[in-house]
């Protein structure tokens, strides 16, 4: 959340910031700013909406400047309200900052500088930020930060320029995600690989509470002692094709498109002999040695992919698992210990609650294990074990490819413990291999039909209200079915295991409410098929997603999408194209911005 650029070299640093700032607008875009080196002085331009405003803005009142050192953000508004003045860059005295990440102890600080005649101008925790830089600063940058680090209490990412330093930009990240590289052509360093990949392949990620100092030479990078640290470089495999829409309307769009590749490049290279195979990822088998039970811990998408995961890994292992939402976890005293695995899943690798929730799991001495997509990311980093998914960049917020790929390092999880555990013989194991991959062959076929959830999105158009029912594995599915819709299309929704509904929730059930029925598991079809009949009985119009080989009466639905026929238990791959569809043709139908939707951002750094 909000995105980060700072560049010092021998380019237009304009150009590079404003530039940077587009790939990183998913990050935030309720403002955005940047500032640069002119002549003796740092000038500064930023305004209130998204960095297309920016960029006129630029044009308007910069158009002649000429500038090779500056820093840029695109901003999600915590700490005062989406206006140009609460905009980053914040400057106080000799300091200009950016910041992504929230000063939890702003209130205090600000009382602090105001005792000393500083009042600020913004309602922002971030220039409070700037003045306690300011404050501590005496003419050198890296005391000036080690002073203000002492006093700040929160999540950040930093990049500041000193006025009396053109040229250098310094960084310190406590949290809050910041990647670095080093060309011929000078230093640059983001909130996410994205804004990097056109400069170079090879990268670090700045450790927490480490200062980088960047010139037009190089970077540096101190610890808090002054010691000078060796940055770890990191090699990305995904070119700058991957981050552009190309020839898509939406990113989103895109990344449902690129599923079928995503999963492939996530299995194949962990299938040996036709059995599933973590050695490459260096999963020890004893990883379940005394093991108790599972927590899996995560927000949003990915907590849904931990739901369906606890279904399977039940299921096929016989070891209890819950699933809980990260932010409740870390706050609960969980009951974790050594006999606990805590699996941690997410796309980014930086959401603060599930990194919070993985740091307190290791606390309580569990073994931590998690499923992450990005890189070097500090979920990947802390963590025991990481289990990467490939899924490439995702950009579009509601996160569709990181989810499938999600699903499908829990399916192999749990297929390889099954056999390890003894639950299933190699020539059983193999034969579910089988059949697995014969399910994720047919996510391919079911992005070639979006006509039926076109047409059905073309009908909800003026929904206000719709609910989503299924049992088991289609009501953990329902659930991601809902926050898809949700999230792009604007429309309200719950996700109810079908059972649940007549407990209450039924009363809401009318003439015409859209009811997204989800079939697909034999073993409670037809408890499922009176759930269809109770609601439709009460007027729900119904659009139910089964296999194919279902037989369904034709009075008993309005709409049905079939997915094809496959083992039950890998009806998710399929089932949940069509969901993403009806959420992404809903939105566009609405004419809404699917990728950046009202409120949200990508990657949640604040908690
Ligand atoms: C945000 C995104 C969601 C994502 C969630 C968790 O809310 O909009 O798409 O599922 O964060 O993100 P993570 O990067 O941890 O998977």
């Amino acid at each position: 959340m909000c995105g980060i650029i700072g560049f010092t070299g021998i380019l237009d640093a304009k150009e590079v910031l404003t530039e940077g700032l587009s790939e990183l607008e998913y990050r935030g875009y309720d403002s955005a700013g940047i500032a640069y080196v002119l002549g003796d002085r740092i000038k500064t331009v930023k305004t209130a909406g998204k960095v297309n405003c920016l960029k006129e803005k630029v044009q308007r009142e910069a158009a002649g400047d000429q500038t090779s050192c500056g820093i840029g953000h695109t901003r999600w508004a915590t700490h005062g309200g989406v206006s140009d003045l609460n905009s980053h860059p914040h400057t106080a005295g000799k300091v200009t900052l950016i910041h992504n990440g929230i000063i939890e102890n702003y209130q205090e600080l600000q009382a602090e500088l105001e005792k000393k005649g500083k009042t600020p101008v913004s309602q922002t925790d971030t220039e409070i930020a700037a003045m306690v830089v300011d404050d501590g600063y005496d003419g050198d940058p890296v005391k000036a930060i080690k002073r203000a680090v002492k006093r700040l209490e929160g999540a950040y990412a930093f990049c500041i320029m000193f006025e009396e330093f053109p040229g250098r930009i310094y960084c310190i990240r406590n949290g809050s995600p910041l990647v670095a590289t080093y060309t011929e052509k000078g230093a640059v360093i983001a909130s996410d690989l994205v804004a990097l990949i056109k400069y170079s392949k090879d990268y670090f990620v700045l450790p927490e509470h480490h200062i980088a100092e960047l010139t037009p030479d190089g970077i540096r990078l101190f610890n808090l002692l002054d010691q000078e640290v060796e940055p770890k470089m990191l090699h990305v495999n995904w070119d700058t094709a991957s981050a552009r829409k190309g020839g898509y309307e939406y990113f989103m769009l895109k990344e449902i498109h690129e599923q079928p590749e995503a999963l492939r490049r996530t299995i194949t290279p962990r299938l040996k002999d036709g059995l599933p195979d973590f050695s490459a990822d260096n999963i020890p088998d004893s990883i379940f040695e005394g093991l108790h039970k599972i927590v899996i811990t995560a927000c949003g998408t990915a907590m849904h992919a931990g739901l369906i995961g606890k279904n399977l890994i039940e299921k096929w292992i016989r070891i209890p698992v819950d699933v809980e939402i990260a932010s409740e976890f870390r706050y609960k005293d969980p009951i974790v210990d050594e006999h606990t695995l805590v699996m941690t899943i997410s796309q980014s690798g930086e959401t603060a609650d599930t990194l919070a929730a993985l740091r307190l799991a290791k606390e309580k001495g569990a073994r931590t294990l998690s499923i992450v997509n990005v890189k070097g990311s500090s979920i990947a980093r802390e963590s025991d074990y990481v289990l990467y998914t490939h899924a490439g960049p995702e950009i579009a917020v509601a996160s569709t490819k990181a989810y499938m790929v999600q699903l499908a390092a829990l399916y192999l999880f749990a297929m390889r413990f099954a056999f390890v555990l003894g639950k299933r013989t190699e020539e059983q194991t193999k034969a579910v291999v089988k059949s697995f991959l014969n399910a994720v062959g047919h996510v391919e076929k079911m992005l070639s039909s979006d006509e039926q959830a076109e047409e059905i999105s073309e009908r909800l158009v003026k929904t206000e209200d719709l609910f989503f029912i299924g049992r088991g594995l289609d009501y953990a599915l329902s659930c991601e079915g809902s926050i898809k819709l949700k999230e792009v299309s604007y429309i309200h929704s719950e996700a109810y295991a079908a059972g649940e509904l007549k407990h209450g929730t039924i009363s809401l059930i009318t003439d015409n409410v859209p009811v997204i029925a989800l079939a697909t598991q034999k073993d409670v079809y037809v408890k499922m098929i009176s759930n269809v009949k109770e609601v439709r009985s009460r007027g729900a119009k119904v659009i139910l997603i089964t296999t194919e080989d279902a037989l369904v009466d034709a009075s008993l639905c309005d709409h049905v999408i079939t997915i094809p026929e496959m083992e039950d238990i890998f009806a998710p791959f399929c089932a949940v194209v069509a969901l993403q569809y009806i959420a992404y043709y809903a939105a566009v139908k609405r004419g809404l911005n699917v990728d950046q939707p009202r409120n949200l951002a990508k990657s949640v750094t604040v908690e």
